[in-house]
């Protein structure tokens, strides 16, 4: 019988690539959504059941109506700068929502979870590349939350026998090839969508936040990583959880770190002709750390995992063919 997979946030940009490969792999599939920032287009040819991980009768309604064998959470709130204005609604969102989406999965007997977490627990490195044990240190609240859940999938490994993977990603970027899907943040902060809208006149350019980090040429340096390689390692994690009881973590990069303006330059190429995408240099942005490059050799290892799309070209090439002609969100063509 093909697995039932409940994936929360599947209307967002990292749950809707999930959605894809889930489906590519015969996968049974429900989206579970607020669309507070999902876009139901993105969902596609599965159903989507609009509801919100706070209000826990609507949930205990879903795991009623459904059977799961596992369930993706994909759905927090992911703005670092709002977390620090606004940090009861972080904690409230990502830790208490998923704490109501464990209850829920307790009550029904569903007994494996996968979970997004992040680069931010980690706050600024000590070491060049950043492997799974390095010290947790998170500048800012959506760090905490985050770091917060890990702990409580420790506890409840231990107490009531749930199976889970957290998967740290570094900088998700990309998009599907297929042009049906991508990043339609609302407002996006992020550095490729910002840098490519900058080359299409969406922005009145790109603003670089700091040229004075100590790095090669003074602005920050990060791994990106595709998304379809994001999704392609969740999706080993179910076959990892059948074999390792308990809970697990797992960093996920290329572990090659670009600067700003290396990201930059690498649009400029695959846009082509010679483009000049409209840049000024701004201050710091507050909580950034000056490098975050992944250590992803135990993905690699231990999930049999390798990015198909490494390449900082290649994954900025699935992005503009994306932005070029967006299919919903904010900038929808
Ligand atoms: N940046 C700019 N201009 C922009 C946007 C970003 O200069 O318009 C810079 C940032 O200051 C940073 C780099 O580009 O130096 C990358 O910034 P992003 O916002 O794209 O990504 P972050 O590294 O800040 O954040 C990402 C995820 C977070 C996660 C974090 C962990 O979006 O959810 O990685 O490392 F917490």
């Amino acid at each position: 019988m093909k697995a039932r997979i409940l994936v929360c946030g599947g209307a967002g940009y990292i749950g809707s690539h999930m959605v894809r490969q889930l489906l590519a792999n015969d996968y049974d599939v429900v989206v579970y959504d607020n669309l507070s920032q999902g876009n139901a287009e993105a969902v596609g040819d599965v159903p989507l059941i609009r509801g919100d991980l706070l209000d826990r009768e609507a949930l205990a309604a879903l795991f009623a109506g459904h059977e799961f064998d596992a369930v993706y959470h994909f759905a927090a709130l992911i703005a670092v700068g709002e977390s620090v204005t606004a940090p009861d609604l972080y904690y409230r969102n990502n830790v208490t929502g998923t704490l109501n989406l464990l209850d829920a999965m307790r009550v029904a007997g569903v007994d494996r979870f996968v979970f997004s977490s992040t680069a931010a627990i980690f706050g600024n490195p000590q070491t060049e590349l950043i492997s799974e044990d390095h010290p947790k240190a998170p500048l800012n609240p959506y760090g905490r939350s985050k770091l917060m859940i890990e702990q409580v999938l420790e506890d409840y490994g231990h107490a009531f026998g749930i199976r889970s993977v957290c998967f740290r990603y570094f900088n998700a970027a990309g998009a599907h090839p297929s042009g049906d899907i991508g990043e339609a943040h609302d407002p996006e902060t992020h550095l490729v969508p910002n840098v490519l809208l900058a080359a299409l006149g969406e922005r009145d350019g790109l603003e670089i936040f700091g040229d004075d980090y100590d790095t090669r040429d003074g602005t920050c340096i990060r791994d990106y990583i595709h998304i379809d390689d994001i999704a392609s390692a969740h999706l080993k994690a179910l076959g990892y959880m059948d074999a390792h009881p308990g809970a697990h973590v797992f960093n996920l990069g290329n572990g090659n770190g670009f600067s700003n303006k290396e990201v930059l330059d690498a649009a400029a190429r695959v846009i082509g002709k010679n483009r000049e995408i409209p840049y000024r240099i701004g201050p710091r942005r507050a909580g950034d750390a000056a490098v975050l490059v992944a250590d992803s050799s135990h993905a690699r290892e231990a999930l049999g995992w390798a990015p198909a799309t490494p390449d900082i070209e290649d994954i900025i090439e699935t992005a503009w063919n994306w932005h070029r002609a967006p299919k919903y969100g904010p900038f929808a063509k």
